[in-house]
């Protein structure tokens, strides 16, 4: 298993440039069973989740190519809706091919993921939503077996809770359903309204991605359609991060602020000082040391889960006691003692944790299990005096595209190992 080795200190100067966001791409990829005619999809990232969702949508008859820098997905006859167990218990999000099956061939059989490092993350909203449109669906032998006999039939559908990929996954399936879907209490993520884009432009007919309700009108069939994944809110924070982590000063290219007012409001009040620029952000620090910050992770817009772990990284050397809360996913702290290794001050009470900044942070083995805690402990190991060697490197290569070779062009001292972890 390879591994990252870090000698930290050294400020980050220089440019990077962000990637098209892993959790955009990932469904508009799905949304290309909705159609017999070619998505094209531009600035999908390179990273692990994309190759292995590519391997799930070939196993269900779906010609993948690559071509000038766009990805070409053509479900032109669907072969199989059965999406086997090794091959959805590596990337979670595969569940969502589920209800586009269900719309298009009326039955599909998809594993069930699993459970993940970051609490149990259950999928009954996914389910509940699609049995709203008419769906059956039974569990077989660890798999959603489903039917939709005479085709899906649009609802009315207030989800108890708001969740993203049940948001996405029963807006999918609605764009094919007979008559008129409204869906309550919906994420609000930017991933939601670039998929919303997508599947307009597809033939859809959506209202109000983004907003508190979404409205979809079923139509008969939806054809192809060329499409741009907006770029990657979350890699674009981590290296804000990672900049003033190190003081140092980087430009972040084709990414933009638009998609990230919380985070920036929390890092601002820390004194990180970002602009945007005719290329995307400029980021340093505003002066000095920075100042620990209070953050408390909610659905977007409020702050997102998936910069907590990196936040906390910030706060470990921070001038004061900043309180992180996670309200999205239980568990999610799974890097705490690994920081604490480094010399971190952190308590944890359920779901807050409370970090006192420190002098310094000491380099030393660290294990990550999950993408973000991955990337926190890699900010951590910029940040620490001596030497950081991060385990498990194969979750950062899930979401994180080149970000060795990223980092390390901007000066870090950052090399992989191959081995053994
Ligand atoms: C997506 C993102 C993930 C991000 C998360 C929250 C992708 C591939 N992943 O995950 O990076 O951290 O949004 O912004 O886009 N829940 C249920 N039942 C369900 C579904 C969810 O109880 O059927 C719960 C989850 O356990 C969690 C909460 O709802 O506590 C929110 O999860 P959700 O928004 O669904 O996250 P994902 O779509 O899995």
């Amino acid at each position: 298993m390879d591994r990252i080795a870090i000698t930290g200190g050294t400020p980050l100067k220089g440019e990077i440039a962000i990637a098209g966001a892993k959790n955009s791409a990932l469904k508009l990829m799905v949304a290309s069973l909705l159609t017999d005619q070619p998505l094209e999809l531009e600035n999908v990232p390179a990273v692990a989740d994309v190759t292995a969702l590519v391997r799930i949508l070939e196993e269900l008859g779906v010609v993948a190519t690559a071509q000038a820098g766009c990805m070409r997905l053509d479900a032109g006859s669907i072969a199989s809706t059965v999406a086997p167990y090794d091959l959805v218990r590596k990337m979670r999000a595969s569940v969502l091919v589920l209800g586009p099956l269900l719309a298009r061939c009326r039955q599909a059989r998809v594993s069930l993921p699993g459970g993940c490092a970051i609490g149990t993350r259950p999928v009954d909203l996914h389910i509940h939503g699609l049995e709203a449109l008419g769906a059956e669906i039974v569990l077989d032998q660890g798999y959603l077996v489903g039917h939709a006999r005479g085709g899906l039939v649009g609802a009315d559908i207030r989800f108890p809770q708001v969740s993203v990929g049940a948001t996405e996954h029963v807006m999918m399936a609605a764009t094919l359903a007979r008559g008129v879907t409204v869906l309550r209490n919906v994420a609000r993520e930017p991933e939601i309204v670039d998929l919303a884009r997508c599947l307009v432009a597809m033939g859809a007919r959506i209202e109000g991605a983004g907003g508190e309700a979404i409205r979809i009108e079923g139509v008969e069939r939806l054809g192809g359609a060329r499409h741009r994944v907006i770029p990657d809110r979350i890699e674009t924070g981590t290296y804000i991060m990672a900049a003033a982590a190190t003081d140092g000063e980087l430009e972040l290219l084709d990414t933009s602020l638009d998609h990230l007012g919380a985070a920036v409001d929390a890092l601002e009040r820390s004194g990180v000082a970002v602009e945007a620029t005719n290329r995307g952000i400029r980021v340093r620090r505003a002066n000095g040391r920075l100042a620990a910050v209070d953050a408390a992770t909610a659905p977007y817009p409020g702050f997102p889960t998936d910069l907590q772990a990196q936040m906390m990284a910030l706060m470990t050397t921070a001038r004061g006691e900043s309180h992180l809360e996670e309200n999205i996913f239980e568990n999610r702290f799974m890097h705490v003692p690994e920081l604490m290794r480094m010399g971190a001050d952190i308590q944890v009470h359920g779901g807050s944790a409370i970090v006192n900044g420190v002098a310094r942070l000491r380099g030393a083995p660290v294990m990550a299990t999950d993408l973000r805690a991955s990337v926190c402990l890699v900010l951590a190991g910029l940040i620490a005096e001596g030497e950081t060697v991060v385990n498990r490197v194969y979750h950062l290569d899930r979401g994180y595209e080149r970000l060795v070779e990223k980092l390390g062009a901007c000066g870090a001292l950052i090399e992989r190992q191959s081995g053994s972890a």
